[in-house]
């Protein structure tokens, strides 16, 4: 479900058509649709309302400030893995006590500062990790509320790039080193372990993955409870798949009714961390066709996107539906023909899509890369010095830039040519 749409033969985001905001703001260009962001994250509190969670959106998803301050004005809460998503999470008016703090290599730097900034807990990932928590809060003279990341060892059926929540994956903490850690807690005087954490993968379609590591979590609740020890929050991660192509992922309310009696279980405060569920259909990448090219054994259409713009085709082989900003509807029938849609950068790896087959499009036309609003932009670079995309947010009939094209410049900005060679 999308504000993304076909009216007559042109594709909208909201009230305003796609096409015109190409032109404005240039290709390649990220569009968002406010309204499908706060939907997505309404839908998934409201499935959840009888637990009242945290939904702390996951950051790495899509980091733009305007995305960031759209949601937590709606009360989200974020999940963040850097030094760098803290400054976004303060800089977008996140309150401290609403963010989670994940990742298996938090430096001391960024330790202090999330401690001095108050966050309401770390998912911690290893022992040695806790250890070094401890240490800088001892320093600071304070508290570190912490959750200990859980790796339950289930399959979750996704990508193995984007698999996390198994043994063989370096996150979290297996069960019985957690078991340790809670009888040596009291040695660890500056941390407060006050929870527990899983995140199992991402884009996972099925909800049986999550009710195994959940069920696995709240007996280990129920048997450390025996042993006098009372948790107060259960984070179940994120990793909720979305439609890319033919897939049927879960609905928020179907996902909910699976998990909501396990959750409700332990009577524990929930924290959730969507991260593509809520952001993932809510974008798309507009790019301009620049030249079809026909070799011998194939027809190329080349666009003004690349691999450093949207990565998740050559990376993990993701499938992102393309589509004519020109409803292919209005073309003339039987013209569908097999294309590899590829960018201007110099890597065979460089595609948006392979062997797909597309209504026939021509030079200079605008194609929308659907499903682009997670791991799209925030996952972008500047390689072969491309500029990176402009973004815009879409409310209704208005659109907002909120993030200019880099500049020649900003390409540039912290590079320095020794004096030396400069001759001086
Ligand atoms: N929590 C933690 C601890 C995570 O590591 C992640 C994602 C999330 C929450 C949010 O997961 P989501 O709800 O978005 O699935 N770049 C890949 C996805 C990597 C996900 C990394 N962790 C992609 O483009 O498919």
């Amino acid at each position: 479900m999308h504000e993304f749409k076909f009216t007559g033969k042109n594709l909208y985001c909201e009230k305003v058509r796609v096409e015109d905001l190409a032109r404005k703001y240039g290709t390649p260009l990220y569009v968002y649709s406010y309204q499908t962001l706060v939907d997505h994250f309404l839908k998934l509190k409201k499935a959840f309302h009888s637990v009242d969670p945290l939904i702390c959106y996951s950051v790495k998803a899509n980091s733009n400030l305007a995305i960031l301050r759209s949601l937590v004005d709606k009360g989200a809460g974020l999940d963040i893995v850097s030094g760098g998503e803290l400054s976004r999470a303060i800089k977008a008016g996140c309150p401290a006590n609403r963010i989670v703090y994940a990742s298996v290599g938090k430096t001391d730097k960024e330790i202090e500062e999330a401690l001095r900034q108050r966050i309401l807990f770390f998912n911690v990932e290893s022992v040695p990790e806790l250890e070094n928590i401890n240490r800088i809060a001892r320093k600071l003279k304070v508290t570190a509320q912490v959750a200990l990341r859980i790796n339950p060892d289930v399959e979750p059926k996704t990508h193995k790039y984007i698999t996390t929540g198994k043994l063989t994956n370096k996150f979290g903490i297996d069960f019985k080193s957690a078991q340790q850690i809670f009888l040596v807690r009291k040695a660890l005087s500056n941390v407060k372990i006050s929870g527990l954490h899983i995140h199992i993968g991402s884009q996972i379609t099925e909800s049986a993955p999550y009710v195994a590591a959940i069920g696995k979590m709240v007996d280990f609740i129920g048997r450390l409870r025996k042993e006098g020890i009372v948790l107060e929050y259960l984070n179940i991660g994120g990793g909720l798949g979305i439609v890319y192509d033919k897939e049927t992922p879960q609905t928020a309310d179907k996902f909910a009714a699976k998990v909501l009696p396990l959750l409700k279980k332990r009577g524990l405060k929930i924290i959730m961390e969507p991260g593509r569920f809520i952001s993932g259909n809510a974008g798309i990448l507009v790019t301009k066709v620049l030249y079809i090219k026909k070799t011998p054994l194939k027809k190329f259409v080349i666009v003004d996107a690349g691999m450093n713009d949207l990565i998740r085709p050559s990376l993990y082989a993701a499938f992102h539906s393309i589509v004519p900003l020109k409803s292919p509807g209005h073309r003339v029938t039987g013209s569908q023909e097999k294309v590899d849609i590829v960018g201007p950068i110099c890597e065979s790896g460089d595609f948006l899509a392979k062997a797909r087959l597309m209504p026939k499009v021509r030079e200079g036309e605008y194609l929308a890369v659907m499903s682009a609003g997670a791991y799209g932009f925030s996952m972008s670079s500047n390689y072969n010095s491309r500029r990176r995309a402009e973004e815009v947010l879409v409310v209704g009939s208005e659109s907002f830039v909120i993030r200019k094209r880099d500049t020649w410049d900003d390409l540039v900005r912290n590079e320095i040519i020794p004096a030396f060679l400069l001759g001086l």
